[in-house]
């Protein structure tokens, strides 16, 4: 697997810039003529992990949230999305469907999202250090 290109971002976890990292990792993606399905699954699980960085990592702080996009050969690209935030005790648990430490407006789906629009999902966390949600998307040939 050989290394074709990579970025990275760093910004503080305020909601407002949700938005920014959806977008600008699409943007970045947009250099392998992705279909609109997949620019829109992209941004649903940066969404999601960004979200979750900012509501969960760092519920009571503001912290710096790091994006970083690798693009690999065969269309193979990987997003991580790290916090130093509270971190999460038993990530086996918090994958489940429906969990959710957040108040009753949340509905805990959103690691079942992650893993259905991407091909690969991996949770590093360690208490009161922070969380690297890792996942992977092979995006389809083009012409
Ligand atoms: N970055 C994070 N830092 C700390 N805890 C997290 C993080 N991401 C997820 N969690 C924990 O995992 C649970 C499940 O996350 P998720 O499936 O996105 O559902 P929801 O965000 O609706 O609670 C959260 O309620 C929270 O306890
Ligand atoms: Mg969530």
């Amino acid at each position: 697997m050989s290394l074709i290109n990579k970025m990275q971002i760093t910004f503080p976890s305020r909601s407002v810039n949700e938005g920014f990292a959806r977008v600008s990792t699409a943007s970045f993606i947009s250099q392998l003529d992705p279909t609109l399905e997949e620019i829109s699954d992209i941004k649903t699980i940066v969404s999601e992990a960004v979200t979750n960085s900012i509501v969960h990592g760092y519920a009571d702080r503001e912290g710096e949230i790091i994006i970083s996009v690798y693009i690999y050969d065969n269309r193979r690209v990987r997003i991580t999305v790290k916090d130093r935030g509270v971190g999460i005790p038993d990530i086996k648990k918090a994958m489940e469907a429906c969990f959710t430490t957040g108040s009753e407006d949340r509905a805990g789906m959103g690691f079942t999202i992650m893993q259905t629009f991407s091909d690969k999902l991996k949770v590093r966390s360690v208490q009161n250090r922070g969380t690297i949600v890792t996942m992977e998307k092979i995006l389809c040939p083009r012409p």
